[in-house]
């Protein structure tokens, strides 16, 4: 039987109406966090970290504290009974029995809805391989209201790694569900936005444009969203070095931009952002991760009461389908169900990673 809780594996299984009462919510804790200290007394979230995090593990962890909960779990799996092979499905089994709500981070895509199937507890995604990263979009969203003003009308500059960047897929998805924003993918050849993407924010009425040169696109950009070219997710080294300090965001460029304009970026910066940059007014990369504990909190503290039971696999079992991408997580959990959304006479969108294969 399929898991029935209020997981968060995509933030498009929300409406936007939910994802506001999320953003109002996270609103109202920066302006009255002494109210919600103890709103989480007796709580216990399951940190399952597959893969190294400092903001997003630490968030979530100050997030459950502030709000007078517990935490429990693993940043190193080489340290549980992971390192004995026990697969994904038992360990999340287990955990998500001693706790009230799970997190996890998976270097493999669709590994957190894997979990989510089987897990007794709603399971929080927090990063599944180049796949999503709905909870940084859920601080991206917060930073732009609080900052901003608003989340429409908005010229929003995408630079980087755009092809492995979880951040950029998740915040794309969720920015093309509001009115009139424009895309500006700023990326070379080899990172580009992957096609699931652009194919989304098309059907959601948004449009959006690639130009390979940060400097020609920056003059027009109200928010710049910079991100680390991810080294961990390239085949080979060379590879890596070949992309590596394409894009890197200096003095001089903040020049070309709006005088408010925002730089934004999910962090770890690694050479994409120089130092200096720092001290401009328009850098919010810090304010952001801040931002990120907020809406962490609200999101705990709303998932532990929500009614709102989105559905994990929505599609059909295929069973003779393997789906094409060497990088979702069906290859190495054997057991899952394989589910897929028919989108063409021979196509077929993988319920896990999302990617399309033809059979
Ligand atoms: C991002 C991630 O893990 O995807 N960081 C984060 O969660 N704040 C971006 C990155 O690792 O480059």
């Amino acid at each position: 039987m399929i898991s029935q809780y209020p997981h968060l594996i995509d933030l498009n299984d929300y409406s936007v109406k939910f994802w506001n009462k999320l953003l109002t919510q996270a609103e109202d804790i920066i302006k009255n966090p002494a109210l919600y200290a103890n709103s989480c007394n007796g709580k216990i979230m399951g940190t399952l970290f597959y893969e190294p995090s400092t903001r997003t593990q630490m968030s979530f962890q100050t997030a459950m504290l502030r709000l007078g909960g517990t935490i429990i779990g693993f940043d190193n799996p080489m340290t549980s009974s992971v390192s004995k092979g026990e697969n994904l499905k038992d360990t999340t089994k287990i955990i998500s029995g001693y706790s009230d709500v799970l997190v996890m981070r998976h270097p493999v895509m669709g590994a957190a809805k894997a979990a989510a199937l089987t897990a007794d507890c709603p399971v929080i995604n927090a990063g599944d391989g180049g796949h999503l990263h709905p909870t940084q979009t859920l601080t991206d969203l917060l930073t732009l209201k609080m900052e901003k003003g608003t989340l429409e009308n908005l010229t929003i500059g995408l630079c980087g790694d755009l092809l492995n960047g979880r951040t950029v897929h998740s915040l794309c998805k969720a920015m093309s569900c509001y009115k009139n924003n424009k895309f500006i993918m700023i990326s070379t050849q080899k990172l580009a936005m992957p096609d699931y993407i652009k194919d989304i924010i098309i059907s959601n009425g948004c449009a959006f444009e690639e130009i390979p040169s940060l400097e020609e696109a920056i003059p027009q950009l109200d928010m710049l969203y910079m991100t680390r070219i991810q080294r961990e997710r390239f085949d080979s080294q060379e590879e890596y070095l070949a992309q590596k300090d394409t894009y890197i965001l200096t003095v001089e460029k903040m020049k070309l931009a709006r005088p408010d304009m925002i730089v934004m970026h999910p962090l770890p910066r690694v050479d994409e952002i120089e130092i200096a940059v720092d001290d401009d007014p328009r850098a919010l990369y810090f304010k952001q991760a801040r931002y990120g504990m907020y809406i962490r909190m609200a999101l705990i503290w709303i998932l532990l009461q929500t009614e709102e039971k989105p559905e994990l696999l929505k599609g059909e079992l295929h069973p003779d389908l393997i789906c094409k991408n060497p990088k979702c997580i069906i290859h190495q959990e054997k057991y899952l169900p394989k589910s897929f959304i028919q989108t063409g006479e021979h196509a077929f969108q993988c319920e896990y990673c999302d990617e399309k294969s033809e059979f």
